[in-house]
């Protein structure tokens, strides 16, 4: 249950009450200091100042108005006029055994089901992955498998950037200085490597740009070819990003690179025009933003005076498509915070459009090297997200390997699990608008905020019942019976998990889950220390075990939803 949602609405309608309005703001949240309680109410100050009236008067007469006396305590008027609610220990006794039956560990689906595309990972073809890619990746099929669990409805779509004028020159210099045996060994980078020699060279040599404008219109119009190699450069694109999306457990239910919006470009260019959303301007047509400060000095271009379509003309004949087939209430895009301009521009054009859905910038920052600065190899290249993740299993083979007869034929998998486990959680775990540092060390540890501390907590709870022989050990469903402090502690942030996994899904920041999931693991280890388990008499060792039981869960429907492996033993 959304314990937030719960008291925002009971708080809501105990501030309509004594003001006599209609809807007010509670504004609820969790406390920074558990001295004060679990929540506080805000919103009354801001409206007692708003009317002249004494905040603290006017909270004691709300606080009087609320009925939460089944799951609060009686609550507490504080400071100039906030409202401080406790959990009562009853209500959360009654309330965990519930959820301790609960598969989804007490998330329960959102209120509406919307239909959601989420456009993510997106690399561009004939470039091999880099780290760049591998925040928007990690990130959107978090939110696919986040959203998915709440109940709503997920397109996920790898907006490949299949089309382009760098396809004139790629097919130049295939034909010029392809090697075969590299194409057969490492075939992405391979084509990487040929593109950048013939960018220099036709940087050099104007004919050899001139040659490559001329196969970019021949593979426009259709010529065999042309058009062969092409379908080449994707098929090997594709094919060598799957086996990191595999390794990610990343999948995709539509793979619409731009090219399949192409035969839409010169109608959506028209139909602007028509609607006079866009205007010619030297002899490109454009869309201005005079009346708005911050957009005016930023035409957006959707076609150039040489008549070439741009990234911005697809990303609207992207959105008519969707909006055709998919009829999305939203659509979010998780790409790199550095293109939130063309973001902004192109969701201002939507609107003047009329396109009425949710459009939305997922943007994220940058991944920094030890140096503080935009992480790259030792010879100053991108880090390819192949070798980052063969380095992230090896690592933590290393780490396991003493456990290795234990684990036996399962050594490789869990160190495959752990390893991308770490990668995955060290990206999530951060609030993805910030830039963070990749640190290797931190990110296997099995100590701290890691993925690996995580997952070992998960393997604890589980591994306590298999010790036990009943791993289908089944919870009553009856009140828990919580007398530690530790265990009212645990008990208090599992029952808050799900008004993080929900927020999670509002805002679209899988940190939000992670730091709850966190706290979860530590409460649990401090619970795991101070208070035994199996020793412990009749109802309370049920209650234990219910406890265990609901921390499994927690952590397992977290883990999962954030795109990383749950093991049995590691
Ligand atoms: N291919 C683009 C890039 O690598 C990202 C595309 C993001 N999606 C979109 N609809 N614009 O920068």
């Amino acid at each position: 249950m959304n314990i937030l949602r719960r008291l925002e609405e009971q708080a809501s309608a105990a501030i309509c009450n004594t003001l006599g309005v209609t809807d007010a703001y509670a504004d609820v949240r969790p406390t920074s200091d558990e001295r004060f309680g679990d929540y506080q109410i805000n919103g009354v100050l801001p409206l007692a100042r708003q009317r002249r009236e004494n905040p603290r008067g006017m909270a004691q007469l709300v606080a009087g108005k609320l009925e939460l006396s089944d799951m609060c305590e009686p609550p507490e008027v504080a400071g100039p006029g906030f409202i401080n609610l406790r959990l009562r220990n009853q209500w959360l006794e009654k309330r965990l055994g519930e959820d301790a039956v609960d598969q989804r560990a007490g998330v329960e689906p959102a209120q509406v089901a919307e239909r959601v595309v989420v456009d993510y990972s997106s690399p561009n073809v004939a470039k091999a992955m880099h780290v760049g890619h591998l925040r928007s990746t990690i990130i959107g099929n978090a939110l696919c498998r986040i959203l998915r669990f709440l109940g709503h409805h997920v397109i996920g779509d790898n907006h490949l950037g299949d089309w382009g004028t760098q396809f004139g020159l790629l097919i130049v210099g295939y034909r010029r200085f392809a090697d075969e045996r590299s194409l057969a060994l490492r075939p992405l980078e391979e084509l990487e490597r040929i593109y950048q020699q013939v960018v220099a060279l036709a940087d050099k040599d104007p004919s050899v740009a001139e040659e490559a404008r001329g196969e970019l219109r021949k593979l426009q119009a259709g010529d065999r070819e042309n058009r062969g190699l092409w379908e080449k450069f994707v098929r090997i694109t594709l094919e060598e990003n799957e086996k990191i999306y595999r390794r990610l457990g990343v999948e995709f239910d539509e793979v619409l690179g731009e090219s399949a919006y192409n035969e839409r470009l010169p109608g959506v260019v028209e139909k602007l025009l028509r609607k006079g959303v866009a205007r010619e301007s030297q002899g490109a047509v454009c869309v201005f933003f005079d009346d708005d400060p911050e957009l005016s000095e930023y035409p957006f271009i959707i076609q150039k005076s040489d008549g070439a379509f741009l990234y911005s003309t697809t990303d609207i004949a992207t959105l008519e498509f969707r909006s055709e087939h998919f009829q999305p209430h939203r659509v979010l895009y998780v790409v790199d915070s550095r293109q939130s301009l063309h973001f902004r521009q192109f969701f201002e054009v939507a609107r003047r459009m009329g396109y009425d859905m949710r459009l939305e910038h997922i943007g994220f920052g940058t991944i920094l090297g030890p140096d503080g600065r935009p992480i790259r190899t030792r010879e100053g290249r991108a880090v390819y997200l192949e070798d980052l993740l063969d380095e992230a299993e090896r690592r933590a083979g290393e780490i396991i390997r003493d456990r290795e007869d234990e684990l036996g034929g399962e050594t490789r998998r869990v160190a495959s699990g752990v390893g991308i486990g770490a990668v995955i959680y060290a990206d999530l775990s951060q609030n993805r608008l910030s830039d963070y540092r990749f640190d290797w060390d931190k990110m296997v540890s099995f100590d701290g905020n890691t993925g690996p501390y995580l997952q070992y907590a998960l393997v604890r709870t589980r591994s306590l019942f298999r010790k036990l022989g009943v791993e289908n050990w089944q919870p009553a469903g009856t009140p828990l019976q919580l007398e530690h402090a530790s265990e009212l502690a645990l008990a208090r942030d599992l029952a808050r998990f799900s008004e993080s996994f929900h927020r999670a899904g509002e805002t679209f920041f899988p940190h939000l889950i992670c730091d709850s999931l966190y706290r979860i693991a530590r409460r649990f280890s401090q619970f795991w220390h101070d208070c035994p388990v199996l020793t412990a008499a009749g109802p309370l060792r049920e209650s234990r075990l219910s406890l265990c039981r609901l921390t499994g869960a927690a952590l397992a429907v977290g883990l999962q939803s954030l795109g990383i492996d749950t093991l049995e033993r590691m």
